[in-house]
Order: structure tokens, then sequence, then C-alpha cells
């Protein structure tokens, strides 16, 4: 069944794609009227990573409390809502079926259209959330699953010019956190204990990849050839963090500055959950000493969260989707928006 969208001005959307369950309601697309975040991060710690049965399984518990909050804390009734949301990829497949069938649920019980988002464009989105941000602009998506250099030449056309090709920037991270015997996630931990240190105490070389592509592997490797080379209770811990955060932010800035000359936009954002590193951030914010101008969302909306996949709903997609939307894990390179 397919609802047709006419009036998509106040859209609930709902997130369930790895860790976070989340239910948001945002106005027109830039106005947030309530964001509701439960985190499994504390479940997840304890084993290092995240388990998707037991995410899946926590999300269920979450959801309703997610969505009776959004609407409580929006002052908001259903029927008022205007369109539903959901986030069907890429993500973890169970987890992505709870939230994307809470979202459909709601949109046959009010008769309202249902929306699907794909996360990745839900993350540049969170970009409009409290701005007034229009493309065509260069995002920098960075986050635990992804890294890409995105060109968003206008609300229906992206195009992916570079990503990784091996692990995602948060994920490198996280593992080198975690070589470190930093908790679960690390990227935060790792971010607060660069800036103590020397970012100059290690030279990690940079990764020679072509185009637009990183690869973050063999810079992981080398991490770990320096913490081995240390007593444990020797380990310089925050010279080799600002070490390998100087190398891992230099690269992406150069790469993004090579996009701004190619394609010779003004404007470039940051997006995704490493967006609210503030080394990354600083760099990006210099690029205003070449005339760019650069936004990245407030902190809460960089981590996964619904307003971000509301906004997305509003701005890239003019239709509504057909309700048999299925979910998906991985995205195909450049596939399309909608
Ligand atoms: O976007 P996100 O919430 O989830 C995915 O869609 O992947 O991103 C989570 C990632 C984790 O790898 C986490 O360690 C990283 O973002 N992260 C950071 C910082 N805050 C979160 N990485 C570096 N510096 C930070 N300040
Ligand atoms: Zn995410």
């Amino acid at each position: 069944m397919n609802i047709e969208t006419n009036n998509k001005n106040i859209i609930m959307a709902i997130e369930s794609s790895c860790d976070e369950t989340a239910c948001a309601i945002v106005k027109n697309g830039r106005e947030v009227l309530s964001n509701v975040v439960a985190s499994q991060i504390k479940t997840h710690a304890k084993y290092g990573g995240v388990i998707p049965e037991i995410a899946a399984r926590e999300h269920l518990e979450a959801i309703n409390m997610v969505i009776e909050e959004a609407f409580e804390q929006a002052d908001i009734k259903p029927e008022q809502i205007d369109a539903f949301a959901g986030t069907a990829g890429p993500g973890l497949v169970g987890c992505l079926l709870v939230g994307l069938n809470a979202a459909k649920a709601l949109s046959l019980v009010y008769s309202k259209p249902f929306i699907a988002v794909n996360h990745l464009y839900g993350h540049i989105s969170a970009n409009f959330l409290d701005s007034d941000i229009e493309p065509p602009f260069i995002a920098l998506l960075v986050s635990g699953g992804h890294t890409q250099i995105v060109n968003v030449k206008s609300f229906s056309d992206i195009e992916i010019m570079g990503e990784t090709i091996d692990d995602a920037c948060g994920e490198a991270y996280d593992k080198v956190a975690r070589l470190m015997g930093l908790p679960y996630p690390g990227g935060a931990t790792l971010d607060k204990l660069a800036q103590k240190g020397n970012p100059c105490a290690f030279k990690f070389t940079e990764a020679k990849v072509d185009g637009y592509n990183f690869s973050f592997s063999g810079l992981k490797t080398a991490v770990l050839r320096v913490v081995k080379s240390f007593d444990e209770k020797d380990l310089p811990v925050n010279d080799i963090c600002a070490s390998f955060q100087e190398n891992v932010s230099s690269t992406l800035i150069k790469k993004v500055r090579k996009a701004l000359e190619e394609t010779k936009y003004t404007q470039a954002v940051i997006a995704g959950g490493v967006a609210a590193n503030s080394e990354i951030r600083k760099k990006m914010f210099a690029l205003s000493d070449i005339g760019i101008k650069v936004h990245a969302p407030e902190m809460k909306y960089c981590t996964d969260n619904a307003s971000m996949i509301a906004s997305c709903a509003y701005f890239f997609k003019n239709n509504s989707t057909d309700i048999d939307t299925e979910v998906f894990s991985r995205v195909k390179y450049n596939e399309k928006i909608s």
C-alpha cells in the first residue's frame, strides 16, 4: 500500500539501526519538537562491542517508551503527525526491523504516509536541524560504520565521491582505543586523552589512497606496533592518542579540501558520530580561513538520533515510501537516495 504524501510539516521518525532506540518529532525538517534517545551503550560495553541479538531485544523493550516520551515532550497527539518515518538501513537487520515496523504500524493506524530513510543521508541531514543551511555542499560523513566524502548537489541529487576501503573512521577509533585498554566505545575517550597529548610525539605515515577514498587499517597496525614497544605501565597513552588523532584528522580534511576545490563549492558540513571529535571539528572550522562556510550539527545530533531521520524524510524525500519497503544491512555504492 502506498499513501500519497501531501503535507509533511510535522514528521515523527524512529531510529533503531544499531544500539540507540530513538524517536523524534520535527517540524519543517528543522525545528526539533522532541528528541528521545535510549542508549544501550552500558549493556554492550561489557562485551567490548555491539551484540546484535541483545541489541534487537533491547530495542523491543524500549520502543514503546521512546515513542510515548516523544509525543509527551512535543505535546503533540498522533493525529497531528503528517508522516511517520523510520530508518530502513544500513544497520543491523534485527534492530532495524523493530523501528521500521513501529513506524509502519503508526502510519497504518493513523492513515498517514510512511517514509523509509537511509541512515547515512540521515546523518548528513542532522546539519539542517536548527540551521538554515542548504545544498550544494560537501559532506564529510564519519561514523562507526562509514567514512565518506559526499557531494550533496541538491535535495534530490547526491553523489558519494569516495569512501573507506577498509575500516570506518569510528571503527578505527574504537579499535585503537581498545588496543590501549580504553572502554568501549573508545572514540570519545580517545579524543579526550588526545587533547592532553603531543600530536607530534609519534609520526604515523599517512595512507596513500587514490581519489577520495580512505584506508585506516595500516594506521591501526602502526599504532599496535608502538603500543607493543612499551611496557604497559610506561605506555604514553595521551601522546599515542594525540598522534593518531592528528593523522586521522589531517587525512580527512585534506580530502575535504580537494573535494571543495574540484566542485568549487563554498560550503562544507560534517556528519556522523565522529563529527563530535574535537580535532576534526577544529580542522573543519579552520576551512573558514579559505572562505568556506562550515557547518556541524550540535553534538547531540552527531551520534545516532531520530531527529536527523525526520529531517531527512522532510528534505530528501518528496514522496511516501511503499509500506512493503524492507530493511537492508549495507548500501550499494552510490545507490539512489530514495
Ligand atoms: O554515528 P554513530 O553514532 O553510529 C554509527 O552510525 O556508526 O557513530 C558512533 C561512532 C563510534 O565509533 C564512536 O566511538 C565515535 O562515533 N565517536 C567518536 C567521538 N564521539 C563518538 N570518535 C571520535 N571522537 C569523538 N569525540
Ligand atoms: Zn549512525
